[in-house]
């Protein structure tokens, strides 16, 4: 399916957002940008994108509006604030947001969108920098089925595959499992990396007997070697990563779900906040770890 030169908003161009929005341009989507920092929307002009002055902006000039923002209080911000979304939203148009938050979030935002009219679909993404760069992210929607069918052009021009998960929070919810997992699966490979290393074992051994059997996995393996020469170039930036664990367990709570693995693993990620890494990669919870073990060895030579 092609883009018909279908006029599409979109606003947020972190990590993830501008390689969308270029995406777009690529498939020859008219798209008309905002963000918080005019840089990045100059970046996008000269690759052919329109500038929107504020959401509503940017809303009242397309028939949809695709944001890609930080977290719950961003997204809320940009939705209900002065000037934002739900300013320039009248029948007929449609928000798409595709920014991680909680189910409670999404419901807020699409309730003032149906209020004046508007259509509200929430699709966070599985997949991280480079299936953003490569077009290859896994779209988890739910909300407005009609709206679904009419951007799914756009999301075929970001992602793999698109998912239609039901009512609003549907794909919130299923967005939130996932991370939570693999902020779970990259705790423990980091605790396994530093316990393969204090027991005299090569990390890089550790590695390739990981990547033989079944718990080999892409993430393991792209994640690894940089970890193991203690470079975290951000990708997923850790402070989101801890965002997504602590709405995964406020879900668990509402439910009554027991999650003592996800809430170890989250932990350590505010540990790793408090030492100052999160606009580093998750997988920088490793130094959070390393700097435990080295906290250790000090009061341990400090009490011979
Ligand atoms: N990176 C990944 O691997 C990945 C993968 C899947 C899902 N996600 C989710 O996708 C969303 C975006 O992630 P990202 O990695 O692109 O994050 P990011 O690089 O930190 O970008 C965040 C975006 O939110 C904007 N923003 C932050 N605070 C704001 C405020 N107070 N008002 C208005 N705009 C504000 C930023 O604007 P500025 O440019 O002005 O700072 C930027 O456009 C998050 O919900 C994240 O959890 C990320």
């Amino acid at each position: 399916m092609g883009s018909d030169g279908m006029d599409v908003g979109f606003l947020g161009l972190g990590i993830m957002g501008i390689a969308m929005a270029r995406n777009l341009l690529k498939r020859g989507f008219k798209v008309t940008v905002w963000n918080r920092s005019p840089a990045k929307c100059e970046e996008l002009a000269k690759e052919g994108a329109s500038i929107g002055s504020s959401p509503a902006d940017v809303v009242k000039k397309c028939p949809i509006t695709i944001a890609m923002l930080a977290d719950p209080s961003v997204a809320l911000s940009v939705a209900l604030g002065p000037d934002g979304v739900v300013e320039g939203i009248s029948p007929g148009k449609g928000y798409v947001d595709m920014s991680t938050v909680d189910s409670g979030t999404s419901s807020r935002i699409a309730e003032a969108v149906a209020a004046k009219g508007g259509d509200f679909l929430e699709a966070p993404v599985s997949g991280s920098k480079q299936p953003a760069e490569m077009a290859t992210l896994i779209i988890l929607a739910a909300g407005s089925k009609s709206l679904f069918d009419k951007v799914r052009p756009a999301f075929d021009a970001m992602g793999k595959k698109s998912f239609y998960l039901n009512d609003v929070g549907g794909g919130a919810k299923m967005k939130l499992v996932v991370n939570m997992i693999m902020g779970s699966m990259m705790a423990a490979f980091s605790e396994g990396l530093s316990l393969a290393d204090k027991a005299g074992l090569s990390q890089q051994t550790l590695l390739e007997v990981l990547e033989l059997g079944a718990m080999g996995n892409p993430m393991f393996k792209m994640k690894g070697p940089s970890m193991i020469d203690g470079k975290y170039t951000t990708a997923f930036p850790l402070k989101h990563q801890q965002k997504d664990m602590r709405l995964a367990l406020a879900l668990g709570d509402e439910l009554a779900q027991s999650m003592p693995v996800a809430a170890a693993a989250n932990e350590t990620y505010k540990k790793a906040r408090s030492l100052g890494l999160g606009d580093q990669d998750f997988s920088a919870v490793h130094q959070a770890l390393a700097h435990e073990a080295a906290n250790a060895s000090d009061s341990a030579k400090a009490a011979a």
